[in-house]
């Protein structure tokens, strides 16, 4: 569903119209926010001059040059007058720019000496016609991404579970996806998208678009496959992977990809994957996206999971073979409606997708796995949010919801996003109901969908329609402290006490008579959520036969929880037990999954020479398997120089 320019640039000078009901086809196109809550900081876009409106790809995957290249052909919305549009670029390789009818275009590729995240500004001159500069309808770059572009991970086969192919995935969110696809970066820009991408014959590939058809053969032994998405999505969103995988069907509309001896155990446990979409759609109304399939990516995945759209990425080490990690699930499936239906304009509105996600995914839990376990996740944010804002200070700018200008999209402290937003609106719902904040939240996103939004649309939005002049019911909420203020508001509802309080007692015990007799017993029973609130609480302190005594009697070193290993590889290696070190060698040789790494890096860092020889060496060894992102942190955390 391509636009006529005109009626398409009619459509974002609109601005934000907020109507439920679906506009004429010719007013498809997103519009793009202007307030200065919605100014995107990291792109060098000029949207409201010239703007583009749908990506079209048709590129080729170079494994041996580790690149990717061809043609991306930019539909594009020019105001009146506008002489130029600007793109965002991350080391591209930019060969040629013509327009759709192949005259070529100058352009410049801005510098970026120090290499900034930001990247280059990429601006692509009109050509003058009769003397009159005219925009036009397309703009065709021919380009190769850099090879160590920050978006894409090119694993060797050795880094798969296969062995015997390599493999590509992409990781676009924050603002990677300017270092492989020449466009706008910024998430108030919304753009459709389809593409072709030529692989080689082995590999299967998957984008977060819906795959159009069966792949044909294409030239020097390779396969083309053709994707498409027909709704506008923010860039970060275009993501691609490739591989040796394979597929299984879980429900009607869900699958799973990943490597065949990976396949059996991923679908194992995706097995309630279209319960959570039914839960979801009961209470946020139609999941809009066609498909939802997921692929279980290598272990070097720098995520848990990323919301790409009808194509979830996922790493394997959510992987435990009883779903007690599948909260993964539920919180990327969550971003369907919040962050890919509805998207913050700015990336200091993080919250606006990460936190409104970590609710849906605690309402999406409770449902398919009960309020006891959704009390217990519960119970963690608030301890996690409590804590951080005890640490940091109840007036630190770094607890804020809404996070202070500068902010790097990656610099952003969780608990402040996630947490704070789970908590702020459990919060909200606690106080006026959930008989009257659920149809809200719906409402919001219905109003709002495949559009941009910023924090003041959200509140705004609330007062006008879940509020409505109930002064009283205004105070009681605290809504501009929640969202703009530091610290933890007063009214911040408090975790169920039972929660946690067997295991709380278990190991107040512990510390005091170091006997694991009673938790030996327990400890089977216990879920998932139990054994890591056991774990995270253990006292600092532990000496070496209180941890073999710990490792035997609880069986951490065997466990199938990559989230329980972690927390048992954090204790024993803050206590500088030995004979865990093998073990975390191999952890972290194998695991690039960033929320684990960088904390054990960081852990051994703290010790003496002990520790920082270990990391040092180890680091040497593992760099190169990381992706750029965990790699960009560990740097910091070992201090890395090449
Ligand atoms: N969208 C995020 C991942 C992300 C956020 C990437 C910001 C880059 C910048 C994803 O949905 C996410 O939150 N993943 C979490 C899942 C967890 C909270 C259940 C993860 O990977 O740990
Ligand atoms: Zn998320």
């Amino acid at each position: 569903m391509r636009l006529p320019r005109p009626a398409a640039f009619l459509a974002f000078a609109l601005a934000a119209c907020s109507t439920s009901e679906e506009p004429p086809e010719e007013l498809v196109v997103a519009p793009i926010l202007t307030s200065a809550e919605a100014q995107d900081e990291f792109t060098w876009a000029k949207p409201t001059e010239a703007r583009v409106v749908h990506v079209s790809l048709d590129l080729g995957l170079d494994f041996e040059a580790q690149q990717v290249g061809g043609t991306a052909t930019l539909d594009i919305a020019a105001a009146d007058g506008a002489r130029e549009i600007v793109l965002d670029s991350n080391g591209l390789e930019v060969s040629s720019v013509t327009d759709g009818e192949g005259d070529p275009l100058e352009f410049d590729m801005g510098d970026n000496p120090d290499g900034d995240e930001k990247g280059e500004p990429f601006t692509i001159h009109f050509a003058a016609e009769d003397g009159v500069v005219t925009a036009p309808e397309q703009v065709v770059i021919t380009y190769k991404s850099a090879p160590g572009a920050e978006a894409l991970q090119w694993l060797s086969p050795e880094q798969t579970a296969g062995k015997e192919h390599p493999f590509l995935f992409s990781q676009g969110q924050a603002i990677l996806n300017r270092s492989w696809i020449p466009t706008q970066d910024s998430p108030g820009i919304r753009q459709s998208w389809d593409a072709r991408i030529a692989a080689p014959a082995a590999l299967g590939v998957v984008m977060s678009g819906i795959r159009r058809g069966d792949p044909a053969s294409g030239p020097d032994g390779t396969k083309i496959y053709t994707f498409e998405m027909e709704h506008s999505v923010p860039p970060y969103l275009i993501s691609i992977a490739a591989g040796d995988i394979a597929f299984a069907q879980l429900g009607a509309r869900t699958g799973v990809w990943a490597e065949p001896s990976v396949l059996q155990a991923a679908k194992d446990e995706l097995g309630d994957t279209e319960a959570m979409i039914d839960a979801a759609e009961e209470l946020y109304g139609p999941y809009r996206w066609g498909r939802y399939d997921m692929i279980v990516l290598p272990p070097s995945f720098p995520y848990g999971g990323m919301e790409n759209p009808v194509m979830t990425f996922l790493t394997p080490t959510f992987i435990a073979g009883d779903r007690s990690n599948t909260g993964l699930v539920a919180h990327e499936l969550a971003h369907s409606w919040s962050g890919n239906l509805v998207t913050y304009a700015s990336w200091r509105d993080g919250w606006l997708n990460e936190g409104v996600t970590s609710y849906i995914e605690s309402r999406i839990t409770e449902q398919v796995f009960g309020k006891v376990r959704a009390e217990q996740e519960y119970a963690l944010s608030y301890a996690a949010l409590a804590e951080m804002v005890d640490e940091m200070g109840q007036g630190n700018p770094v607890t804020a919801m809404r996070t202070p200008p500068g902010t790097s999209p990656f610099d952003t402290a969780s608990e402040a996003i996630y947490d704070k937003g789970t908590v702020f609106l459990r919060t909200v719902e606690n106080i006026v109901g959930r008989e009257r904040f659920d149809p809200w939240l719906r409402s919001w996103f219905d109003n709002h969908a495949f559009q941009p939004a910023t924090s003041e649309m959200f509140l705004d939005d609330m007062r006008e329609n879940l509020i409505k002049d109930d002064e009283e019911l205004e105070n009681e909420l605290m809504l501009d402290e929640w969202v703009y203020g530091t610290g933890l508001p007063s009214n911040a509802l408090k975790p169920d006490p039972e929660a946690f309080a067997a295991v709380d007692a278990a190991v107040a015990a512990y510390a005091d008579s170091r006997d694991l007799t009673e938790i030996e017993t327990e400890w089977p029973e216990w879920s998932a959520a139990e054994q890591r609130r056991f774990l995270e609480r253990l006292p600092e302190e532990l000496s070496p036969s209180e941890l073999g005594a710990l490792d035997n009697t609880l069986g951490l070193s065997d466990t199938r929880n990559a989230e329980v290993q972690f927390l048992w590889l954090d204790a024993a290696l803050r206590n500088r037990y030995e004979p865990v070190v093998p073990q975390a060698e191999e952890f972290l040789t194998r695991v690039g999954r960033n929320k684990f790494v960088s904390p054990l890096f960081a852990v051994l860092m703290a010790q003496d020479e002990w520790g920082q020889d270990i990391a040092k060496a180890l680091y040497a060894k593992t760099r190169g398997g990381y992706h750029s992102m965990t790699r960009g942190n560990v740097d910091n955390i070992v201090g890395w120089t090449e």
